[in-house]
């Protein structure tokens, strides 16, 4: 049998249970290749997603690779996130793309030309002396701040590091909470499909129909360069993407709620249930931070519970027993597509009893078919008509999923599920050399290999290794 199928064989069921390490040496390999693969991405002062793919810094891959950094170096975790937080805009925005100024701009498309941050975001406030990409990627930096801190809490107080950053990370929050919430109910909304993370999700099918495609000829895109088309998003998606960018950047980036003309008046508005699920696991990390630095943090918990509420009301879909995307644009209806960041809420502390044990139960039904067909988490449903397995968001398992659903079960006190899916992103990753995606089926690597998430989640489940059944409070624990 060859090691990939030997490792993704699908375990008989008594298998599925938490076991323990296969040895000291084996577990401190998988320590070294991780930290390897972060030292070859690592800057000087920040962490590129993939060499080639992805070769400046990215918002959300950042605040997952501080998580794993931490372990090896909880410096250059905090210098991880500094980096990204130092390039935040002064309407409180954080950019999805930090642009490293050394590499070629025709290395990675969008580049900081199309963009235009220090001319077409001056008004929004994009800082002059770095550029970056004008739209956001999840909020999940209070999180890793956290977690960076509660790593080398007394290095972290030497350094001022929560001291630092609380403005900072309060800012961003307050930008989303309140310049996009463009359905009036409290739920924050993605005006374009790489600011929610999964690009090319089926969820966007809809949506997306109504932008008219940028002709193919007005720009080239670099990602086919280093990555197979098959694993990519079509040309007509990036049509569209580029479309919906530009039409953003020339409104000057702003925003609708509240501040006229831009993206509250934009083709594409959708409140996602995993985006607002990461901003109320911050809230709760924001919390923490401020109780460190001697400050109340009750008002924030008491908003984490009432998004939580509020998420529940405007996203939850009982029948099918997972969160929904509801399409603003669309008629202000839920999109009839089943993806993983429906099930991401599992993250949440205040959910219902009912919606908690729903949630588990579509995990392991025929949708996801999690510890029965498929070892790790797949991004879309595997009945669904748009399913593919190798491309992106439309089918292939991704490993900062499976990690943030690895905390849901296990705050749930889920910890057998929880046990043997921490397994699985160990294995696969290793096993594929710390793919960007998997196929769900076999645990083929798709993408880019090395990837910075991958070995840094890895690195984290590998640190920590709880014991059957332990509960964790996700918004207490490290
Ligand atoms: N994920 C997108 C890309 O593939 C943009 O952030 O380039």
């Amino acid at each position: 049998m060859d090691r990939t199928a030997q490792l993704t064989a699908r375990p008989a069921q008594h298998e599925i249970a938490y076991d323990p390490p296969t040895g000291p040496q084996a577990t401190a390999s998988l320590h070294v290749r991780a930290a390897e693969v972060l030292e070859a991405n690592w800057t000087g002062t920040s962490t590129v997603p993939s060499r080639n793919l992805y070769p400046h810094q990215w918002s959300w891959d950042s605040a997952f690779i501080a998580i794993g950094l931490r372990h090896i170096s909880p410096l250059r975790a905090q210098t991880e996130l500094e980096t990204l937080l130092a390039a935040q805009w002064a309407d409180g925005r954080l950019p999805h793309i930090v642009f490293n100024p050394s590499v070629p701009l025709d290395a990675y498309f969008p580049s900081p030309d199309f963009w235009r941050s220090s001319t077409a975001g001056r008004a929004a406030g994009a800082p002059r002396t770095v550029q970056t990409s004008g739209i956001v990627q999840p909020p999940v930096h209070a999180l890793a701040a956290w977690l960076v801190h509660r790593a080398d809490p007394g290095l972290s107080r030497a350094r001022g590091f929560l001291a630092r950053l609380h403005p900072r990370l309060a800012a961003w929050h307050r930008y989303l909470l309140h310049r996009r919430d463009l359905g009036g109910a409290g739920l924050v909304s993605v005006v374009h499909p790489w600011e929610q993370g999964m690009d090319n999700s089926p969820c966007w099918d809809a949506p997306l129909a109504r932008i008219t495609p940028a002709p193919a000829r007005s720009f080239r895109r670099a990602d086919l360069d280093h990555g197979a088309p098959e694993d990519r998003p079509t040309d007509l998606d990036y049509g569209r993407y580029v479309r919906l960018a530009a039409d953003y950047r020339d409104g000057g980036y702003r925003d609708g709620a509240g501040g006229g003309h831009g993206a509250g008046e934009g083709e594409f508005a959708v409140e996602d249930p995993a985006f607002n699920a990461l901003l109320i696991a911050s809230e709760y990390a924001l919390a923490r931070i401020a109780e460190e630095l001697g400050a109340a943090g009750s008002a924030r918990r008491e908003r984490a519970e009432r998004l939580t509420a509020t998420l529940t009301e405007r996203l939850w879909d009982a029948e099918a027993g997972l969160f929904r995307c509801r399409d603003l644009r669309g008629g202000d209806t839920l999109v009839p597509e089943r993806s993983v960041s429906g099930l991401i809420p599992l993250l949440l502390p205040a959910l219902p009893r009912d919606i908690v044990a729903a949630l588990v139960r579509t995990l392991g039904g025929p949708h996801f078919s999690l510890g029965d067909r498929t070892r790790l988490v797949p991004s879309y449903d595997l009945l669904g008509e748009a399913f593919d397995p190798h491309r992106y968001w439309r089918g292939p398992a991704w490993f900062n999923t499976s990690w943030l659903l690895e905390r849901g079960l296990r705050a749930h006190g889920e910890g057998e599920r929880a046990d043997a899916l921490r397994e699985a992103v160990l294995d696969l990753a290793d096993a594929t050399g710390f793919a960007e995606y998997v196929d769900p089926y076999t645990g083929a690597a798709c993408g880019a290999t090395g990837f910075s998430w991958t070995a840094a989640l890895a690195l984290d489940l590998h640190h920590r290794r709880p014991a059957p059944r332990e509960r964790q409070e996700l918004d207490k624990s490290p």
